[in-house]
């Protein structure tokens, strides 16, 4: 890192006050808490904040419905939130609500320095008015006759049965979905936000890296479709702000709802003196080298990207350094849905599951993109099993034993290098330490923080399921030289190394604490203090680099090991879908949940294949199958499906060409270990001659999974 610690303000999106949060929205609040936790633990000053999204017709029709007011619905609301953020460790530094003196105060003056700069106006339009209720009905309140299937009780903007757009007045037979009457078309006077003379700006604006490529690309297409005028006001009844000068308009939720960002952080401010200029007025911001950071759905990046920028650029105000989209969440392939229980909400999965164990899945999958991610939950278990327990937790609790029951709980000497990288690759510390070698243990240690700068640039790029499986690798290594020691037979004729070894397998986990301490903070800190070593993520705690350079010397005593972590019990996952299962699907409660299941039409489910014919054992055995390593792989020039890999078998190499590229990037593979078929025919291609097969599971497309050995398996080694 740079020496001179960065100042940085990150939002997650504000969830609306009507709903209960569930795994879906998890994925940002996790993606966002992860990299704001490792910001703080390089020693940046990094603030995060978040508010509930209180305004809005649905917030005031469920209140009435509930029989309460609108602020005891979101103070109710706004307490749960809460809770579920606590459960899953997101560390917001302030928790809000739009419906704030703050956010009122920054709406108003952004409103007025619209119409200031000549970019508000006022028009009538005619909309659908709901008489019996007295009220406009925004679109998600009419329902009627698809104009295409004929499918009744369908909703004003799409067509759930066949699937078509269209405006409520498109309609056959319209209904208010609030009181059942026909509506009426009536006028009103709404306020407009010039978007389009924000057209020039916003072009220049909409560049990488500020927002993703793929972002930038779908903005740019918006920008040249035109932009329209953005209709910003709503008529009373609403729960909102009026505007200032205009009796009975109220800012339409999104207008007030990125202002609530600035409203969380200003009330913020001013509980901890903190110069809110300094982060939001534009020259005094450019001045300090303010950063800001929204995090987002991909579905909400016209709002962010587009009007807000637009707003805050023509109010004077600084606008984000980046606004970050992510994907959607689908649970086995396909959308959440609550008949087959896999619509989890985050409370329901508090009281099941360990939310670390989420926290780690999701950044085992999350990248820099705005891909969709996938919870298998098979994959679920199988993977926070064998990594989190299996790799990680293991190394601790093999090596603790030893250091007590030989050493007293203290650790005997302190072999590994401090500030030394290694000068050998992993397959030499390995080998040496067959050898039974001691200097292959500083190596190892030096390996392991040689890698601390890679693994916190994935970090900072949001590339954490590249963090997670360098950890992991080097997890990996820990246990396999651990085992080349076979420290369990030092134990009896050589007390010397066997504490040695120990003793730097200990270190080795310390590192691996740090390196997974943002998304695991409450684990890592359980293992540190296990260790007798400083706790990470609170106020006096070491940074990054100064834990990763620390080191448990000779004499350092450790405490008893106790299980830091459990294995999941699929049960578990069987009592969470249970729980979750309704033998109705009820409409979305809100409309937030109706837009992000409209965006969620991955039908990927995998139907079963059936089992194919029994084999005998002679069969099966004629199938040679060997543990790989992935030497190298390549794109392979006019073959759009195919990657070529060239695969390490621990003494000879094969060339393969493998149809995964629609799943893989070349860089992601190297160096992985895989599974192959080496005695299967070779067979002559239009790009070469492909030796043999590795194996993958999956429906094709991005769902392609190839399989990976557990820790300690070899190059060469055969599956049997
Ligand atoms: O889509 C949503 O759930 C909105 N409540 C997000 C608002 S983000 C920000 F603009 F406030
Ligand atoms: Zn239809």
């Amino acid at each position: 890192m740079t020496d001179i610690p960065r100042k940085i303000l990150v939002t997650s999106a504000l969830p609306y006050a009507n709903g209960p949060i569930h795994l879906g929205h998890l994925v940002e609040y996790i993606q966002t808490d992860i990299w704001v936790r490792f910001q703080k633990l390089r020693g940046h000053q990094c603030h995060y904040v978040c508010a509930d999204d209180t305004h809005g017709t649905p917030i005031m029709l469920r209140a009435e419905k509930e029989g309460i007011t609108p602020e005891q619905l979101i103070a109710r609301v706004w307490a749960e939130h809460k809770a579920d953020f606590d459960g899953f460790l997101v560390g917001f530094d302030n928790y809000y609500s739009t419906n704030s003196p703050e956010t009122r105060h920054y709406a108003d003056d952004i409103y007025t320095k619209l119409k200031a700069a000549g970019l508000i106006e006022v028009r009538a339009i005619e909309q659908y008015y709901d008489p019996v209720k007295e009220m406009f009905l925004p679109d998600r309140f009419i329902k009627g006759e698809c104009p295409k299937c004929h499918a009744k009780d369908q909703y004003g903007d799409s067509c759930e049965a066949c699937g078509t757009t269209y405006s409520p007045t498109d309609l056959l037979n319209p209904y208010s979905a609030v009181s059942g009457a026909t509506p009426i078309r009536k006028q009103s006077d709404h306020h407009f936000f010039k978007l389009g003379a924000c057209a020039d700006f916003l072009r220049g604006w909409i560049q990488p890296p500020r927002v993703q490529a793929e972002s930038a690309n779908k903005l740019a297409e918006w920008l040249d479709a035109g932009l329209s005028d953005w209709d910003i006001s709503r008529d009373a009844p609403y729960f909102g702000f009026e505007i200032p000068g205009a009796p009975g308009k109220y800012y339409y939720v999104w207008l007030d709802a990125p202002i609530g960002y600035m409203g969380s952080f200003r009330n913020y401010c001013d509980k901890n003196g903190l110069d809110f200029d300094a982060f939001w007025d534009k020259h005094k911001a450019a001045q300090a080298g303010t950063e800001l950071y929204h995090f987002i759905g991909k579905d909400i990046l016209y709002f962010h990207a587009l009007f807000w920028p637009a707003e805050l650029e023509s109010a004077g105000y600084r606008t984000p350094t980046g606004v970050f989209a992510h994907g959607f969440l689908t649970v086995n392939g396909t959308k959440m849905s609550k008949s087959r229980g896999t619509f989890i909400t985050a409370s329901s999965y508090l009281q099941h599951l360990n939310p670390e164990w989420l926290r780690y899945y999701f950044a085992a999958k999350l990248g820099s993109g705005v891909d969709d991610i996938d919870l298998n939950l098979e994959d679920f278990v199988a993977r926070v099993n064998s990594d989190l327990v299996g790799k990680y937790i293991n190394i601790a609790s093999r090596a603790a034993g030893f250091i007590h029951k030989l050493f007293g709980g203290s650790i005997p000497v302190a072999s590994h290098t401090i500030q030394g990288f290694s000068s050998w690759d992993a397959k030499t510390i390995i080998e040496e330490a067959r050898k039974g070698r001691g200097v292959a243990l500083e190596q190892m240690t030096g390996f392991l923080r040689e890698r601390s700068e890679e693994i916190a640039k994935f970090y900072d790029e949001r590339e954490y399921a590249k963090a997670m499986r360098r950890i992991m690798e080097l997890a990996d290594l820990v246990n396999q030289v651990f085992d080349a020691f076979e420290p369990w037979k030092a134990a009896k004729t050589d007390h010397a190394l066997a504490g040695q070894v120990c003793g730097a397998v200990l270190e080795g986990f310390r590192i691996l604490s740090i390196f997974l301490h943002p998304v695991l903070p409450k684990l890592t800190n359980e293992a540190l203090a296990f260790l007798n070593s400083p706790r990470l993520g609170e106020s006096g705690s070491p940074t990054w680099e100064n834990a990763v350079f620390a080191s448990l010397f000779a004499g350092h005593t450790i405490n008893t090991y106790q299980p830091l972590m459990t294995r999941i019990d699929p049960k578990q996952i069987d009592a969470l879908i249970a729980a979750n299962t309704q033998s109705m699907a009820p409409a979305p409660e809100s409309h937030s949940q109706a837009r992000h299941a409209e965006h969620q039409q991955h039908e990927t489910q995998t139907a079963m294949d059936p089992i194919a014919e029994t084999i005998s054992i002679d069969d099966f055995a004629k199938v040679d199958l060997r543990v790989a390593r992935i030497a190298a792989a390549a794109y392979v020039e006019g073959a759009d499906k195919l990657l070529q890999l060239t695969l390490d078998l621990g003494g000879e190499t094969r060339n393969v060409f493998a149809g995964i590229r629609s799943a893989y990037e070349p860089k992601d593979l190297e160096g992985r270990l895989t599974v192959m078929v080496a005695n299967l025919a070779p067979r002559k291609m239009k790009f070469g001659l492909s030796e043999g097969m590795v194996l993958a599971a999956g429906p094709g497309g991005k769902e392609l999974f190839i399989l990976s050995p557990d820790a300690g398996a070899q190059p060469g080694m055969r599956i049997k």
